[in-house]
């Protein structure tokens, strides 16, 4: 194939998950790679392709050079207006960036993560018994998708009854690309939904500013450094940024991980047999199958990267499904193996955006995988998955399966 002429995200080439044999041809011969444009969205500019792990790092941690106030996905404008990302801190560079990732780190030290364990198990048990007498199931919505929405919903404080719009609103966004997951486009949504959430964000923050509690959005709300706190607007992005990040993320590699161990029994063997192994389960699934396909940045200045000239202005997309599978860093790296325990970039290639979410989303996956595989040991595939057709969600949109095989 000519790499030259390939572009790599047309739609054809995601329906199955992300083009992996297309990334292997480009790590071992243009890693850094360019594509002339995007032919879902004709107005957007062309953009580098970064596909091995050294690369993705080196682009990573250096902010100076590689901007993410310009835009975080190969697709700017034509999906979700730069203004809206550039008010959200994944969207900024420091300084701004520093003060803001400083305060909401303290929503998700380590301790607060832990103090959440019975509760995450608690939402899952719950959802899971719902399944009781049950032949068969869709572990997308029956499964994940009620999990993961509860168990942010009640990290940041929001009701119960208000899980599924949130859901729908973030699916939609955040699946970009895909017909089923979004339906309508975008724009609709920004004009009608986004509006109306940002409403009930501030009554959940006027609530919280009279009475605190011990959620997410009162600790916020009463955040200061140095005297100072958040303004409204800066909790109301942030409370935006992490129900995105939190809703789809874990319940794409919660899916895939069940599929892969659906699709390999001597793992899932292995898994029921020394449950020890699932945190490695957990890593080696993020590394196979990371939640999000890129992230990108914007060159604020001419540079080179492993001898290719790129521009100011130009994009910079960092694959991470491409990264993941680095044969310079990974022995077979298309091997699903729950006992590899692997370092991986599936929460960024390291530096000041690496996830702030990245120990609620191990513990939710543990809990999940745990929590299934003592349920139906013996679940099995019932039909043929779907993968959203997103160069971004790198998700199933559905996984019929056997609840007892
Ligand atoms: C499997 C689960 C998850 C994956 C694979 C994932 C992946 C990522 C990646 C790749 C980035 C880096 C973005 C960049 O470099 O520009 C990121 C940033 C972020 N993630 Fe996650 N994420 C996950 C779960 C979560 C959860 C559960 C939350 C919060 C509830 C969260 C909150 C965030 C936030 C706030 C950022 C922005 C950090 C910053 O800009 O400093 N993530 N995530």
């Amino acid at each position: 194939m000519d790499l030259d002429q390939v572009r790599v995200i047309p739609e054809e080439g995601w329906q199955d998950g992300p083009p992996h044999e297309l990334f292997k041809q480009m790590r071992g011969t243009c890693p850094v790679h360019w594509s002339d444009g995007i032919p879902a969205y004709p107005s957007e500019a062309g953009y580098w392709s970064v596909t091995r792990a050294e690369d993705v790092e080196a682009v990573s941690r250096d902010w100076e050079t590689y901007s993410s106030a310009s835009g975080i996905t190969v697709v700017s404008d034509a999906v979700i207006p730069v203004e809206l990302i550039s008010a959200m801190f994944i969207g900024m560079d420091p300084p701004k960036h520093d003060r803001l990732k400083n305060l909401f780190q303290r929503g998700f030290t380590p301790k607060r993560i832990g103090e959440h364990e019975e509760k995450i198990r608690a939402i899952t048990v719950d959802v899971l018994d719902r399944l009781d007498g049950r032949e068969r199931c869709d572990l997308v919505g029956e499964v994940a998708q009620p999990v993961v929405s509860r168990v942010i919903g009640s990290f940041m404080g929001i009701p119960p009854e208000d899980d599924e719009p949130w859901a729908t609103l973030l699916n939609s966004l955040v699946g970009f690309g895909d017909p089923d997951l979004n339906p309508n486009g975008t724009e609709t949504i920004m004009e009608n939904q986004v509006p109306l959430i940002f409403d009930r964000c501030r009554v959940l923050i006027e609530e919280r500013r009279i009475k605190p509690t011990d959620d997410l959005t009162s600790l916020l709300v009463h955040a200061e450094i140095d005297g100072n706190g958040l303004e409204e607007h800066e909790i109301v992005m942030g409370f935006f940024l992490l129900m995105a990040a939190g809703n789809d993320s874990t319940k794409a590699t919660y899916c895939s991980a069940m599929r892969a161990l659906m699709e390999h029994p001597d793992q899932r063997h292995l898994l029921l047999e020394e449950p020890e192994l699932i945190p490695s389960a957990v890593e080696e699934s993020l590394r196979m199958f990371p939640a999000f396909s890129h992230f990108r940045r914007t060159a604020t200045k001419d540079t080179e990267l492993n001898g290719m000239k790129i521009r100011k202005g130009d994009k910079v997309v960092m694959w991470y499904p491409s990264s993941n599978r680095d044969e310079e860093t990974y022995e077979d790296p298309d091997r699903f193996d729950v006992t590899r325990n692997p370092d991986h970039q599936a929460f960024g290639g390291g530096g000041r955006h690496f996830c702030l979410g990245s120990a609620l989303a191990r513990l939710e996956l543990r809990i999940l995988i745990e929590e299934t595989l003592k349920r139906f040991p013996a679940t099995a595939l019932d039909g043929t998955p779907a993968y959203a057709v997103s160069p971004f969600a790198n998700q199933l949109k559905s996984l019929p399966v056997r609840l007892h095989g």
